[in-house]
């Protein structure tokens, strides 16, 4: 196997470079990246579980910065009928020069780029969402400024957005506060190793949690694999709504982000998601140009200055 690096979680790569790689996107937004490091290659984006935003970024993204993206779901590839996830690692890296992988199991993910020579970049697993949340950071950058020093406030599920979002907070100098019912916390590891910073909170009252913030946050109540916990998880959450009245707590110039898909009436009010605060429709086309600079970096050789 030869030397490669992996995207698995925000930790994989250091301050500096995360700084790095939110200015290389930054030029990408602005159209001041016009370079195609990919030249030539090969991309394989395996999917096992459905995606409008990481699908269609990646594959943009690659097609932008020169590759040929291929996409593969378990309806067509033999990982779907049971090939083994390090067979289909060790034959897909002989044909192509990076992949990207959605899947459930964290493990997976893992193991995949434990066996594969080329790097491995998560599109989500049940664990992380970590591309999601540097397309999240570089929408905060845009829209307040800078990161530093600001107060986010995560309402919901402890899920894989609130994991990398501690991740992140673990990572770089903002405050992070979660808002989760009881028996809904993020990851114990995760979250502790966050914790231990000093600048990550969990509380079990949203109003607390937005009280002052500069971003409020939320997602789905119930996860892509999660759909029967539905009717349970409404309950549960109901008072963990981003409505306006929660948004009114928040600094008169924050901002809402949503990862989306999103559930109007469930997590956020249409008030709020289609409000003047929301930069969701930001936040999504931030994916297109984090997604670039991962690969332009892993994949392409891009330097992060
Ligand atoms: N936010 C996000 O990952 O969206 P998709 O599930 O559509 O890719
Ligand atoms: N937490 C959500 C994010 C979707 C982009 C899920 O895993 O389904």
């Amino acid at each position: 196997m030869t030397e490669h690096r992996d995207f698995l979680a925000i930790p994989d790569f250091s301050t500096d470079e995360l700084e790095g790689l939110l200015r290389l996107a930054r030029r990408m937004q602005r159209g001041e990246y016009r370079a195609r490091p990919l030249e030539g290659m090969a991309f394989a984006m395996l999917f096992m579980k459905s995606s409008t935003r990481t699908r269609v970024s990646f594959e943009v993204g690659a097609w932008q910065l020169g590759a040929h993206p291929i996409f593969l779901t378990p309806r067509d590839v033999q990982l779907g009928r049971g090939e083994a996830v390090n067979d289909t690692a060790r034959v897909l890296d002989r044909m192509v020069d990076g992949m990207m992988i959605r899947t459930f199991a964290h493990a997976d993910v893992e193991e995949f780029a434990r066996y594969s020579a080329v790097p491995v970049i998560n599109g989500l697993t049940d664990l992380q969402h970590p591309c999601q949340i540097l397309a999240d950071l570089l929408t905060v950058q845009q829209h307040l400024g800078t990161l530093r020093r600001k107060r986010v406030a995560w309402i919901g599920d402890g899920n894989n957005m609130a994991n990398s979002w501690c991740d992140a907070a673990l990572m770089l100098d903002f405050d992070l506060v979660l808002a989760c019912p009881a028996g809904y916390d993020p990851d114990p590891a995760i979250l502790a190793r966050a914790q231990a910073t000093g600048r990550v909170t969990l509380v079990r009252d949203p109003r607390a949690a937005a009280e002052g913030a500069d971003v409020v946050t939320t997602d789905v109540w119930a996860s892509m694999g999660q759909e029967e916990e539905q009717a349970v998880r409404a309950v549960s959450f109901r008072e963990f709504r981003v409505d306006e009245a929660l948004m009114a707590r928040a600094r008169p110039e924050a901002i809402f982000l949503h990862c989306l898909p999103a559930h109007r009436g469930e997590e956020v009010t249409p008030g709020v998601i289609d409000g003047p605060r929301s930069r969701v429709w930001d936040e999504a086309e931030n994916r297109l140009h984090v997604q670039k600079a991962i690969m332009a970096v892993l994949i392409g050789g891009e330097r992060l200055d």
